[in-house]
């Protein structure tokens, strides 16, 4: 079995800044459709919640060790259950790719997040079993 951990903490306003530079270019770069419609239903802190989830992301690669170099954003999607708790789901190639690298046949992701004023948080656990 193979554990990795990882963790991030965003500046809020950082990313609120971003986002009013870039708008839509930088939803679109970073989340998902569905991370997307998510955020924007929020009644308030909408920025909030965009920002846990680029931490959770950044989270995911440092847990795995590798930064974005082989990584788009966009193959770790963070999306929540029924009741409320935030899952990790990736695209296929990735969970191929880290499949082979770790010679495992499953993958288990655990993430949390949360959030304050100035930052949001995440934390990545990954398991994997032969
Ligand atoms: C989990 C809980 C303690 C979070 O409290 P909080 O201090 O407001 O949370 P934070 O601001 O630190 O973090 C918010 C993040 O917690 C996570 N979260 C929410 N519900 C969660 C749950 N049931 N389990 C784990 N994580 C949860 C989400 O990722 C959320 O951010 P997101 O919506 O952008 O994904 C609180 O939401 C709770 O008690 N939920 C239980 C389910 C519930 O009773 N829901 C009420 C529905 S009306």
């Amino acid at each position: 079995m193979i554990i990795k951990t990882g963790i991030d903490i965003v500046n809020i306003n950082r990313i609120a800044r971003v986002y009013d530079y870039y708008g839509d270019k930088f939803l679109n770069k970073v989340y998902t459709e569905e991370e997307i419609e998510y955020c924007l239903s929020k009644k308030h802190m909408q920025v909030n919640s965009f920002a846990k989830r680029f931490a959770g992301k950044e989270a995911f690669v440092k847990a795995i060790g590798e930064g974005f170099k082989n990584i788009a954003f966009h193959d770790i999607e963070i999306l929540n259950d029924s009741k409320g708790a935030p899952f990790v789901q990736l695209e296929q190639p990735l969970y191929d790719y880290l499949q082979n690298k770790y010679k495992i046949e499953t993958l288990k992701i655990s993430i949390s997040l949360s959030d304050d004023t100035d930052y949001a948080v995440a934390s990545v656990v990954i398991l994997g079993f032969k």
